[in-house]
């Protein structure tokens, strides 16, 4: 089958690889039909290179139609069309069973330190082949993915692999109120869904980013856009429109590729330069720590407010500005998205006739898979108003 794979810092390719079998009596192969790309992938691209090895097949954000089945699967049928979340979750562990799938005790990845393994996501989350690819081998198929049914298009239920918990998750983890002030940092597309869904929860939001249309998107559902020069400059406008106190929460949506950290960013292309041996402690440990956005995060949150991480960053974030935090009395929350613990209630939402959280019209592309490695660069450099890529392979 064709497949995206990493072939090196900055480089996608699409090759042919080995399909995927029936490997576990609890597996199924799913015919992928739409993939997303993420920012996430970007990670790999780039900062997470040390992890990567030639050839591995990336991507997590699939829907698809069930081809081949293993012989204990009694909940789906080759022809079922399912969405499958990016965790590798069980979906029978304690941490399952308390709804925190990114953690699942079955997939975790003990000698790498990490939570549940993920599809497409490097050595450090298992190394399982990923979907942005002709078919993909999803085990626990009785229990990880998301029956949807036939009629409405890929785009109406595919954003239940990532996009939708993931922003859902934020915005829950934010824990707001009717009336109350959020900001968004970021509005790609998981700040710019945290938006939408904090607005349809009436909520009133604010967002920054440094890429005009991004914010264009946003401001259509109704958020207030800030156009500010820099993070010292938004935090004045978030004081002025706060009545000087600091929004009631913020989620920072903007993670490790954050512009704005220029000596994190030297560090980072240090690491870059050194062999892979050498540069994954040095990851994990100094890490590529682009903490602009975070930092922005903790000066614009009000005393008393809560700061959501859903960005993603690298090492153990050493230059934290933890005295403040402290003073501040903020309440700082995080993680991987647990997919299944909110997919239900999403699923509810998105059988309704309405499109409330408009996902048919939250691609920006849709591209062959051939496409994919011009696809990585340009969604990285935000070129040609590249908000979020769907591949049909
Ligand atoms: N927690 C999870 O489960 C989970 C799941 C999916 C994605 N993520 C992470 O969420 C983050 C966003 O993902 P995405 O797909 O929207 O990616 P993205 O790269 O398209 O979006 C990031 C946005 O942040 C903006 N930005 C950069 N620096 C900024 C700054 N200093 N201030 C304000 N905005 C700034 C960029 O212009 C961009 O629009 C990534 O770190 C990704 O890894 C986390
Ligand atoms: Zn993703
Ligand atoms: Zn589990």
């Amino acid at each position: 089958m064709r497949a995206v794979t990493w072939q090196g810092k900055g480089r996608m390719s699409v090759e042919d690889v080995p399909d995927p079998w029936i490997q576990d009596p609890d597996d199924i192969v799913v015919r992928v039909t739409s993939s997303g790309l993420c920012g996430s992938d970007l990670h790999l691209y780039e900062p997470l290179a040390p992890f990567m090895e030639v050839g591995d097949v990336v991507g997590h954000e699939p829907i698809g139609v069930v081809e081949e089945v293993g012989r204990d699967v009694t909940s789906l049928r080759p022809g079922d069309r399912v969405v499958v979340p990016f965790n590798v979750s069980c979906g029978r562990c304690w941490m399952c069973a308390h709804g925190l799938h990114s953690q699942c005790e079955t997939t975790q990845n003990v000698e790498q330190g990490t939570g549940a393994s993920l599809f497409g996501y490097s050595k450090l989350y298992g190394q399982v082949p990923g979907a942005q690819a002709e078919y993909l081998r999803v085990p626990f198929a009785d229990r990880l993915p998301i029956k949807v049914p036939d009629g409405p298009p890929d785009d109406r239920f595919v954003f239940l692999s990532d996009v939708l918990p993931t922003a859902w998750q934020a915005v829950e983890y934010a824990a707001l109120q009717p009336g109350d002030t959020l900001l968004v940092l970021g509005a790609g597309p998981i700040g710019d869904m945290c938006a939408r869904i904090a607005l349809m929860r009436g909520i009133r939001v604010f967002v920054v980013d440094p890429v005009p249309e991004r914010l264009q998107r946003v401001s259509a559902y109704g958020a207030e856009v800030l156009v500010t020069d820099s993070d010292a400059d938004t935090v004045t406008t978030v004081l002025e429109v706060t009545r000087g106190r600091g929004a009631d929460a913020v989620i920072d949506a903007v993670g490790m590729e954050a512009h704005g950290s220029p000596a994190a960013e030297s560090m980072a292309k240090v690491v870059g330069l050194l062999p892979d041996r050498v540069a994954q402690p040095l990851m994990r440990r100094a890490g590529v720590d682009r903490l602009a956005a975070l930092h922005l995060a903790i000066q614009a949150v009000r005393r008393g407010g809560t700061v959501s991480v859903v960005g993603v960053y690298g090492g153990p974030m050493d230059p934290m500005p933890l005295m403040e935090m402290f003073d501040k009395q903020v309440q700082l929350r995080m993680g991987q998205a647990n997919v299944r613990r909110w997919s239900d209630d999403i699923l509810a939402l998105l059988l309704e006739p309405t499109d409330h959280l408009g996902v048919e019209s939250f691609a920006t592309h849709h591209l062959p898979l051939e496409e994919a490695p011009a696809a990585y660069h340009d969604f990285r450099a935000k070129n040609d108003g590249m908000v979020k890529v769907l591949f049909r392979p």
